[in-house]
């Protein structure tokens, strides 16, 4: 027998988006968040980077709109991403408002930084380092008493009735199943970063989100724009974490093993271009021998322990000695670009379906997201999601959960996709690599068009889901004959012109440009 819940509001998710969207709607509708993990594994907990916002007098936020298009390679959808941008400065102010605290100058005034691909010192961080996890716990802490948050609840299907999400069927966390009948379905799961190894991503992220929208007929877009971060802190082929770009904003310069500059004269901004760009030159320097191993050389930096705790505290997790000025970093995934197409107010092309966060497409992003924009789209857009919540008449649910089919599928390991991933969908990418990876999803004998309300274990969906994900990643990928942003095919260097702002955008069993 399945366990059914009623509730105005579902959200699937616990990282900020989820967070914020859950304050913003608590008080006025019942709303349970359910997490398939403790509430804490999120990517925005572990953001070191910050939020950007044209804070100072001196900036100006057509700047920064300037900034994220160049760096998104004119991909963005230029409305929302001004919209965004535009209100970026009311949105720090309304979370000081609140009472959030940002890190500060001696003399009172709001610490700004500086990070790739901006042209001025715009970003603003919270314990140094460790900005997401503030503002989580923050906003965590601002929630309603009477929310619930579901820990170690697993969401497996969607469930839709006649032709509208009516809510999501899940595993508790004793593995029974439980239907969660809402009015509106918000999906704020984050992005995929785990179907790649290496990767910055909490190993929560793997694209349920992605997986269960596809599956129940929402439209994702941009699958092929994945964004690999340049430094991730890889020692013996360990990841240990992220290096903040916010170390380059200090000085930091990227090296190889003799002490050789590898930005140099490779971009008007060197070690603080666009990641894309960073990515690709450390990527084809460690293929081409030029550099056996990456550093970051820290020298420069007065009291990097003080200024940076948690890089400091990987550190010594590593047997790095920052005594001596290098820290060894090499490429890994990082964050989605694409996902499931939302409009202004995280509305799907699925009734009563949102999607908010890294897990939504709305084009802020465009081919390559600009430095400290992920907390900022998940603050703004689940404040337009929770305003068009509370602001329209809804029918009540009255479903019932649906009847589950038990299957059985032969599904790879994780570390296989993951292994699989890197290798042939990664930063470098060709048609035959593609169609390799493709080949590879294929030969499970799962039609991703048609798993549903499968009897999985909870490790099954999951790998379920990252193999879809992958899959749509590799096909997305193989169709863009082009090189733009954070997708790189060797086969097809350069910007086309055809390609131009134009999507790839996947519903089940149809693929479309637009
Ligand atoms: C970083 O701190 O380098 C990452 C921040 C971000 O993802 O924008």
């Amino acid at each position: 027998m399945m366990k059914v819940l009623n509730t105005d509001v579902v959200i699937i998710g616990s990282g900020l988006a989820a967070l914020y969207a859950a304050v913003r709607l608590s008080g006025k509708k019942r709303v349970v968040l359910l997490t398939k993990s403790k509430w804490q594994s999120s990517n925005s907990y572990l953001a070191q980077g910050g939020i950007a916002a044209a804070y100072d007098q001196s900036d100006d936020w057509h700047v920064q709109l300037e900034d994220a298009l160049k760096a998104g390679r004119y991909h963005n959808n230029v409305r929302e991403t001004s919209f965004m941008i535009k209100e970026s400065k009311h949105t720090i102010d309304r979370l000081i408002q609140m009472g959030m605290t940002f890190d500060r100058n001696e003399d009172g005034s709001i610490a700004l930084a500086r990070e790739g691909g901006h042209s001025a010192a715009r970003i603003l961080h919270a314990g140094g380092d460790a900005t997401g996890r503030e503002l989580t716990k923050f906003i965590k802490s601002q929630l309603d008493q009477h929310v619930h948050i579901d820990e170690y609840t697993q969401a497996c299907d969607l469930i839709v009735k006649d032709n509208r999400c009516a809510g999501v069927w899940a595993k508790d966390e004793n593995g029974e199943k439980v239907a969660y009948l809402a009015q509106d379905t918000v999906i704020a799961t984050g992005g995929c970063g785990h179907i790649y190894a290496p990767t910055t991503a909490d190993p929560a992220v793997t694209g349920d989100g992605l997986a269960i929208a596809y599956r129940a007929g929402a439209a994702l877009s941009d699958m092929e724009f994945v964004q690999f971060h340049p430094t991730l802190l890889i020692k013996d082929g360990k990841v240990y974490g992220l290096v903040s770009e916010a170390v380059r904003g200090e000085g930091a310069k990227l090296i190889n093993q003799d002490g050789r500059r590898l930005l140099a004269g490779k971009h008007p901004l060197e070690d603080l271009a666009p990641r894309d760009v960073v990515t690709r030159v450390l990527f084809k320097a460690q293929k081409t021998g030029l550099a056996s191993q990456v550093y970051l050389d820290i020298s420069m930096i007065d009291q990097f322990s003080g200024h940076f705790p948690t890089i400091s505290r990987l550190c010594r997790e590593a047997g790095i000695d920052l005594s001596k000025g290098r820290i060894p970093v090499s490429p890994g995934a990082h964050f989605m670009m694409g996902g499931i197409a939302a409009g202004h107010d995280g509305a799907t092309t699925l009734p009563g379906l949102y999607a908010i966060g890294e897990a939504a497409c709305t084009g802020v992003h465009g081919a390559n997201r600009i430095a400290s924009h992920s907390l900022l789209e998940a603050i703004t857009y689940a404040s337009t999601m929770a305003e068009s919540i509370l602001t329209e008449k809804k029918s009540p649910v009255n479903g019932h959960a649906p009847a589950v089919t038990p299957a059985h599928l032969h599904l790879p390991a994780k570390e296989q996709i993951q292994r699989m991933m890197f290798g042939n969908v990664g930063i470098w990418r060709t048609k035959e690599s593609l169609l390799r990876a493709i080949d590879w999803c294929e030969s499970w004998g799962i039609d991703f068009n048609g798993a549903r309300n499968l009897d999985l274990s909870k490790d099954e969906a999951e790998r379920l889901n990252m193999l879809t994900v992958a899959w749509l990643i590799a096909s997305s990928a193989l169709e863009r004959t082009e090189s733009r942003g954070g997708h790189t095919r060797i086969d097809f260097p350069g910007e086309a012109e055809r390609w131009r702002q134009k999507s790839i955008i996947r519903e089940v069993n149809q693929l479309e440009h637009y």
